[in-house]
């Protein structure tokens, strides 16, 4: 059984609600006009939280097979916690995915590899699939270090997880110098971390349930670069940033099975 490929659009803090519902549209549409096969390939959008329920309410009336998510979850279920949004609410808004750990958040956060195998926990917890984020930044890959640096996150992060529950996430592999850069890494690049996490898994969790991961490819994919990235063996999709604003251009980096390199 081969992994099905899924190509997320992580819209970062971009597109208002009514924005949203427009981009939603064009992005079936294109992939309507083009006979998408949406059973070999997964495409998600994540929006921010204030879109979530205008991108349900279209998905819900038009019964688009686009699935959505969260870009970020609370560790705890619910309380005086200011701000946060639980696994909880996501799931009512029929949220399929949420990020967690994106380097942005790390960042900007201070978020840890504690804190983050939390919330991975807690999305799986409530039947949402995390999209676990891991990467090095340029000062680690001129080092060469940047296969040990990202393992390290994984165990990290997952050591947080419960053993039977931890497979069903996904992991994302962003090399911070490659987000929103215009600096891709090359395939090569991708497939090196991404084989090294594989194995990894293989170690965590046995190899048939690592066979089963899916792990993608963040940072600077576009249609012009997804399928050259696609065509590795460890990598089974993208999480999309700046080129998932943009409907047209998401829709072809979802049909890089039709323009493989
Ligand atoms: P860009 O595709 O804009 O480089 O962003 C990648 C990213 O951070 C997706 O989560």
């Amino acid at each position: 059984m081969s992994r099905i490929p899924l190509m997320a659009g992580n819209w970062k803090m971009n597109l208002d609600h009514l924005e949203a519902t427009a981009t939603v549209q064009r992005l079936h549409w294109a992939l309507q006009d083009a006979n998408f096969d949406f059973n070999a390939v997964e495409v998600a959008v994540l929006p921010p939280f204030t879109d979530l329920r205008s991108v349900q309410t279209l998905v819900d009336a038009d019964k688009m097979s686009i699935v959505y998510g969260g870009q970020d979850v609370s560790i705890n279920p619910a309380g005086a916690y200011t701000g946060e949004i639980s696994a909880r609410m996501l799931v009512k808004l029929g949220c399929k995915y949420v990020v967690v750990g994106h380097s942005e958040r790390r960042q900007f956060h201070g978020e840890t590899d504690k804190l983050i195998g939390g919330k991975a926990m807690a999305a799986v917890l409530s039947g949402i699939t995390p999209i676990v984020c891991v990467g090095e930044a340029l000062a680690i890959r001129k080092r060469g270090e940047h296969v040990a640096y990202t393992l390290a996150q994984i165990d990290a992060v997952f050591g947080e997880m419960a053993q039977d529950l931890a497979p069903r996430a996904v992991i994302a592999y962003e090399p911070i110098w490659a987000i929103g850069t215009g600096e891709v890494a090359t395939p090569a690049d991708a497939q090196e971390v991404c084989g090294a996490i594989r194995e990894r898994l293989a170690s965590l969790y046995g190899r048939q349930a690592a066979w089963q991961m899916r792990i993608l490819y963040g940072g600077s994919v576009k249609a012009s670069n997804v399928a050259s990235i696609m065509a590795e063996a460890d990598v089974d999709g993208g999480l999309v940033g700046g080129a998932s604003l943009d409907p047209a251009e998401f829709a072809k980096i979802c049909r890089f099975a039709e323009h493989i390199a």
